[in-house]
């Protein structure tokens, strides 16, 4: 499995499976066999709900020794509600406790957006808190702190635009070593990409396929359907590949790793087979042209109104 060198010189598995939507009885399985298939990079959240389905299928697979734990490279990311300092300790043992595990590889900040302690999944402006009252900088020293305790050994952020890249870097003492976001071809992110590379940030690109099994309420009516693109299809052909495959290829190509969430033992298997793929200077020409600014998660859930947040400020767009 190829690893990326992050900036502190652990070594990332490029490849992983995603499981955000993957559901409670179904992920348990996901993972097994993805495990068993060869995958070594896992990708987890608090929010995701799943966490101790997950952890299950972990614990099985050491006691059967298919891996051993430092073989596994487990990402997992701290829920906006969880951002005072003093919670956020908290936010990564209730983690630890539902993986079952002592330690993570890589724990994100998931959002740059700050809840009230227990309003997860808020409604209401008033459960929003403003970064001004909740800065990224403390929640930050936060982080930094459970890395030298060794309960994560990397620390990064999720949903980070440059200007909060530039901000935190400037603040930390522990350069963030990864930056997971939105990333394929209908949202190449040009220039954060280049910031990263020179920041020695390493960029994660989630909704790699255009993450099609989101809930309704997150989609909007007609949008481009990333899989049933007409320009991956004809590179996919070209390959003897399916246009998931191609996706997957090109995140790879870009130095990003990649991590597509499966719950289907074909498709997983398919997704891992992606990582021999090589996309040559023609087909990376034609990806680039795909290029739309297209957000499928487009953080519209964080711009209620009244409340601190708006798609501008969100996303320094
Ligand atoms: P499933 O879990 O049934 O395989 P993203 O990673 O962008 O969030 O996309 C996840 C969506 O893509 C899910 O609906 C998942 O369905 C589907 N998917 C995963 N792998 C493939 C593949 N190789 N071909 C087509 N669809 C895929």
């Amino acid at each position: 499995m190829q690893t990326v060198e992050l900036n502190n010189n652990t070594h990332m598995p490029t490849f992983g499976l995603g499981t955000w939507k993957s559901k409670p009885g179904e992920v348990h399985q996901a993972v097994q066999h993805a495990v068993r298939a060869g995958y070594r990079h896992i990708d987890c959240a608090w929010i995701y709900g799943n966490e101790a389905e997950v952890g299950h299928a972990l614990q099985e697979l050491f006691l059967e020794g298919v891996v051993t734990r430092d073989q596994l490279w487990i990402t997992s990311k701290l829920w906006n509600d969880r951002h005072a300092p003093q919670e956020v300790p908290q936010g990564l043992r209730e983690t630890l406790q539902n993986l079952q595990l002592t330690y993570l590889d890589l724990y994100l900040i998931h959002w740059p957006v700050a809840l009230r302690k227990d309003a997860p999944r808020p409604l209401r402006a008033e459960d929003m808190i403003d970064l001004d009252q909740m800065p990224i900088a403390a929640t930050w020293r936060a982080m930094e702190q459970l890395a030298q305790e060794g309960l994560c050994r990397t620390i990064g952020v999720s949903n980070f635009s440059v200007p909060k890249l530039q901000a935190l870097c400037n603040e930390a003492r522990i350069t963030p070593a990864v930056n997971q976001v939105e990333l394929h071809p209908y949202l190449q992110q040009n220039e954060l990409h280049a910031f990263c590379q020179r920041q020695n940030i390493h960029l994660t690109a989630y909704a790699p396929l255009g993450s099609r099994d989101r809930i309704e309420a997150l989609k909007t009516e007609d949008e481009p359907v990333l899989l049933d693109d007409n320009v991956i299809a004809t590179i996919a052909q070209k390959h003897g590949a399916t246009s998931a495959q191609i996706l997957i290829a090109w995140a790879l190509c870009r130095n990003t790793s990649v991590i597509p969430k499966s719950v289907n033992p074909e498709r997983i298997q398919q997704n891992l087979a992606a990582t021999h793929f090589v996309l040559d200077a023609e087909d990376q020409r034609r990806m680039a042209t795909l290029d739309r600014h297209r957000r499928y998660v487009d953080g519209t859930f964080w711009a209620l109104e009244g409340g601190p947040y708006t798609l501008a400020n969100l996303w320094d767009e």
